[in-house]
């Protein structure tokens, strides 16, 4: 029989350890790394079981059916993103991950590629010699940007393309608070829920007009929407296009929900580090300036560029957006000789298992060369997930980070000028990041 399951230390009576994972998660998190394989965690009265040996970790990500995305926290991401890819539950998830696939198939990333690399070159080119930058800002600025032309080409009228993009950032401002506040709590008529209810309505209304719009027009360009209306599914038999109307809306939202904070953040605390390893930097530079001497960057260079995907990999490892997930159990289940019973929360943390002493020699210290000699293993190192709800858009947002850095790096150095605060809400983003660029002598 195994020994039973430790419960993390710091629990208070009715608050468990909401306090800590609110205040400061990635210290609670930290604290956990030396921890047997599960620890009990209670978030007020909701008891979770923190699952945090690799081996236990990949037997709940391959296992959906039992671990599935059900229970009190996907439904409330419902208003967010629907029944779309990243929400739904194991059921509905096969036929509608199918349907996706294409949309990321790596044919169509060098078109997606360039679109990042045009978003890239248009933000950091508005940036002034000595400027201080608000650098959560600017890179979530130029990932929605970046995505709203893969999703949609230029078929966008400029005021449809702003007011979805402003949409989006109050939604993404207020969606943990949102997921986080219990029903009927959310509906109260206090501004900030109004802000919210208006931002969410509207953009789901407007994304759904502009797919019946597209799927009338006999020829759709070659961007995301047009793959998706495209899609057929091969299990039908038939020719009819498988995704319906509200369907592709709500793939399309939770494209920009799952893509555009998490990317920004990737790149922001990709340049917070930068900032803070002057070597790294310059060295940085160097391998742009031999490998580009200044051209823009294309997918095409990256092989060539092993320092700017090194950089970008050790900054996943490091602070990987997506810190903590969740399932919930659909029936009785074991984990670790441990009984796991039905309709039970389990999570998992990429943050935890990235910062593990045993996984990582001197997990804390910031080094690219880490992965000059090895590859990311499938166990360890986990920022985009694993299993069959891993990340569709991983190709996507890597290709994105690579070349928005390569563009950046190639035109500025950075200096730090203020301390960061860890934000660790839906995303885990560097909250108050504020950056100095000078312009790289011999590119202005
Ligand atoms: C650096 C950026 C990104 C990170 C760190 C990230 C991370 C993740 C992780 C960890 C998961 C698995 C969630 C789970 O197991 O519960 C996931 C799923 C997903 N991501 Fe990403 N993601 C990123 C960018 C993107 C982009 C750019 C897109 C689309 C444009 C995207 C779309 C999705 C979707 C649709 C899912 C659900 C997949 C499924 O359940 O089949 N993500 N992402």
């Amino acid at each position: 029989m195994s020994s039973p399951v430790p419960t993390a230390p710091g629990a208070l009576p009715g608050l468990g350890h909401a306090l800590p994972l609110l205040r400061d998660p990635l210290r609670f998190l930290r604290g956990l790394a030396g921890s047997g394989p599960l620890v009990r965690v209670r978030i007020g009265p909701l008891p979770v079981l923190l699952v945090c040996e690799p081996a236990l970790i990949r037997q709940l990500l391959l296992d959906d059916r039992t671990f599935d995305k059900v229970g009190p926290i996907a439904e409330r991401s419902k208003d967010l993103v629907g029944e779309g890819l990243a929400g739904c539950p194991h059921q509905l998830h096969r036929r509608q991950r199918r349907l996706c696939q294409p949309s990321f198939h790596p044919h169509r990333l060098p078109d997606y590629a360039a679109q990042f690399g045009a978003s890239a070159e248009r933000t950091a080119s508005s940036w002034r010699d000595g400027q201080l930058l608000d650098v959560p800002a600017e890179l979530l600025t130029m990932t929605m940007r970046s995505t709203l032309t893969a999703i949609f080409a230029t078929t966008l009228p400029e005021a449809t393309g702003r007011q979805l993009l402003a949409d989006l950032a109050v939604l993404l401002d207020g969606s943990f608070r949102q997921i986080l506040t219990p029903p009927p709590l959310d509906r109260l008529p206090i501004p900030a829920n109004r802000r919210y209810r208006l931002a969410t309505e509207r953009f789901e209304r407007t994304l759904g007009e502009l797919a019946v719009r597209r799927r009338a027009e006999p020829n759709g360009g070659g961007d995301l929407l047009s793959s998706l209306i495209d899609a057929l599914d091969p299990d039908s038999g038939t020719a009819e296009r498988a995704l319906s109307d509200a369907e592709v809306t709500d793939q399309l939202r939770t494209f920009f929900v799952a893509g555009t904070e998490t990317t920004a953040a990737t790149l922001g605390w990709t340049l917070h580090l930068l900032a803070r390893h002057s070597e790294v930097q310059r060295r940085l530079r160097a391998e742009l300036a031999r490998v580009l001497g200044g051209a823009a960057p294309t997918l095409a260079d990256l092989p060539a560029l092993p320092l700017t995907r090194h950089t970008v990999t050790e900054a996943l490892r490091l602070y990987p957006p997506a810190w903590m997930l969740t399932r919930d159990t659909t029936g009785p289940a074991e984990l670790g000789g441990h009984r796991v019973p039905a309709g039970h929360t389990v999570a998992w943390s990429p943050y935890l298992l990235h910062h593990r002493a045993d996984l990582y020699p001197d997990p804390e210290r910031f080094d690219p060369d880490r992965w000059r000699d090895t590859k990311p293993d499938r166990t360890a190192y986990l920022p985009f997930g694993s299993g069959p709800r891993k990340c569709i858009g991983e190709q996507f947002a890597l290709a994105q980070a690579a070349l928005s850095l390569a563009v950046i790096a190639g035109r500025w150095q950075v200096e730090p000028a203020a301390a960061v605060r860890p934000a660790a809400r839906s995303t885990l983003t560097p909250r108050g990041l504020r950056l100095r660029v000078r312009a790289v002598t011999g590119r202005q």
